[in-house]
Parts: structure tokens; sequence; C-alpha cells
């Protein structure tokens, strides 16, 4: 298959209607920091058998078009010995990969952070097509205080969100660009909206001088909302103005598909807040989620680490997975959170 067939094929299986991506590539410390909270210990096989319930889910393909892996998954087998990536395509999942290396200091900002993992990233990308991957994750974070994001970071971090999306796609991989306008400290939604048009508007700017194909990409951006110490919370109505109001401003009509970050908000809150969105339909792109904290909260804590609960985990996550699908088409109700959705069987 050409590169661009290729591109085509995933992009069109990532961007149906009413599905979403899961995002299950947190790395070793974030993914153990998160399992030390609920005294689940954090071994290479403890996060296989979490990620195996996450992927195995019976029905979840009626809901999620994609997951996203850490390198660690790709390269383990679930308890049946299959791959990861095999298990997931025969489900009718496409498996991606987070390929950016993490944070470090940007020179000469007030500690502001840029994303490394460019160096060797042909040759990962080869590697991991080998394995089964068709799509790829680069996350780039601002921090919003009185005087960051910098202008120096911005153009950083935009710069280098093109550089990979341009290498992924000579790859024949399709790259989730991801922006995350972080939700820590005390903004308001006005501080954030301001912040987040100019860093989108950048991010778009690099991608075309990059000649980056948009009909071949994902925008996986924060939403535009309060910080989460703001005192003053704004409403899903709010959100969903304030955020397609920027994407409108930002993202041309070409990319085909965006999928959200969940950033912090509870899962409640991720799923209204999509929903509001896609009611303000027509739009010009498919809009949709790439949450993991958000599909995956009630999961986990229903898990605990203990393989008696592999069952009702998987129906915590199959339910936060169904209402964002709804919420993903603007058919989601509040009133649905009191249903019991049960596990396709
Ligand atoms: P959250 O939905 O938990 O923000 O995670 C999404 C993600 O992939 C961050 O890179």
């Amino acid at each position: 298959m050409s590169n661009i067939a290729a591109l085509q094929a995933t992009i069109a299986k990532l961007a149906t209607k009413g599905k979403g991506i899961l995002a299950a590539d947190e790395s070793t410390g974030t993914i153990t920091k998160r399992f030390q909270a609920l005294n689940i210990e954090s071994t290479e096989d403890s996060r296989r058998a979490y990620r195996e319930l996450l992927v195995t889910t019976p029905g979840i393909n009626e809901f999620v078009a994609g997951v996203i892996l850490y390198e660690e998954t790709l390269n383990q087998k679930t308890s049946q010995g299959i791959p990861f990536a095999n298990a997931l395509e025969k489900a009718g999942i496409l498996p991606g990969i987070k390929v950016d290396k993490g944070l470090i200091n940007l020179a000469n900002t007030n500690e502001e952070q840029v994303t490394q993992g460019l160096d060797g990233l042909p040759e990962r990308l080869a590697e991991y097509k080998a394995k089964g991957a068709r799509f790829a994750k680069w996350r780039a974070v601002y921090n919003i205080s009185a005087n960051t994001p910098s202008q120096l970071l911005i153009d950083t971090n935009a710069e280098v969100l093109a550089r990979y999306a341009a290498i992924c796609q000579a790859a024949g991989i399709v790259p989730i660009v991801e922006p995350e306008v972080l939700i820590d400290g005390d903004h308001t939604i006005e501080r954030c909206e301001e912040v987040t048009e100019p860093v989108f508007q950048a991010v778009f700017e690099a991608l075309y001088r990059h000649k980056v194909k948009l009909e071949y990409i994902v925008l996986k951006p924060s939403m535009v909302i309060n910080g989460k110490a703001c005192s003053k919370k704004a409403d899903p109505a709010a959100v969903a103005k304030a955020t397609i109001r920027v994407l409108r401003r930002t993202v041309p009509g070409a990319v085909p598909t965006v999928n959200f970050l969940s950033g912090g908000q509870s899962s409640e809150q991720a799923t209204a807040n999509l929903d509001e969105m896609n009611k303000l339909a027509p739009l010009p792109w498919n809009l949709s989620f790439s949450y993991a904290r958000a599909l995956q909260d009630y999961c986990v804590k229903t898990w605990k680490g203990d393989a008696n609960n592999v069952k009702a985990a998987q129906q915590a996550f199959y339910k936060r997975a169904k209402l964002n699908s709804l919420a993903a088409v603007g058919k989601y109700n509040k009133s649905m959170e009191e249903e019991v959705i049960s596990l396709a069987s």
C-alpha cells in the first residue's frame, strides 16, 4: 500500500462519526502514580493486565476507533499470547503509539517545557509500523500564568509538532497533533481563550510551513475552560461556545477530525462538554474524544488490581465509552448517568 493510501485508510476509520480514541499510552511513571493512588502495584505484568482489560472489553469497538498504546504495551501480548496490536486489529480497532519522549525545560524561558523525541523518529516509526501501529501521538504543553505561555514556547512547540507530523506522514502514519493548554491554575475561561487561540494559530501556521497534509491528521486539543482552581466555573454551554469559537478561527475545514483530551476534567464534565459542542452542529470537522482519564477513572478504581473485578471494570469503561460516543453526535443527556448500561455480551 502506498503511504497516501495508508493515511487515507487510517484517517477514514479514525474519523468515523460517533467513535473516538482511547488514550491508554500513559508513560510508566504516570500510570505508576495512578496505580499507587489506588494501592495497585505497578509491574510490567499489572500494567499489561490492565491494558488487556481495556482493549478486550466486549463491544468496545462500537465506540472506539483507535487506541493509543505506550511502547511497552506495543511489545506485550495478551494472556492469549496475541500481540496487543493484533488483538486490536482483530477487534476492528486501530492501534496507535505515543512517540514523544516527554518534556524538558526550554532554555531562556521561565521553566516552560518543550517536548523531545524527534531524534531517530523515522527509524522508530518504521519499527512501530512493522509492529502494527497505524497512527502516532505527540503532546505539547502550555502552562497558563500571568506571563506564560511565552511567544518563544508557542513558536517552538508549533515547530516541533509540525516536524513530528511531517515525519509521520512520510512514514504512512497518521499523526495526532496534541497541543494541550493545561487546566492547572486559577485562570478564567476568558484567559484560557486568550491563550488558546494564538497557540492553535501557531500550530496550524507551522503545519502549513512544513507542508503537512491536513486531510491526514487528527487534532487533539484541550477545551477552552476555566483553570481548576478558578472560583468561577464555566458551564458546558460556555465551554462549548468558547471552544468552538477558537476552533472555527484557527482550524481549517480540511482537518477531518478533532478529538479532545480530557485534561483533568471529571468524567461527567468531559462528556457533557463534548456533547454541548456537538449540539452546535453543523461543524466543519468531526468532533469526538481521545480521553485517557475521563474514560478510565471509574474503570481503574473498580478494577483495583484484582482479577475478580475485571468484568465490573470493563462495565465501567463500556459505560463511559458509550456515553462519550453519544456525546460525539450530540445525543447525550445527563440523566443517562443514572442508567445501568450493560456490557455487550
Ligand atoms: P487525558 O484525557 O487524561 O488528558 O489524557 C489524554 C492524553 O492522551 C494526554 O496526552
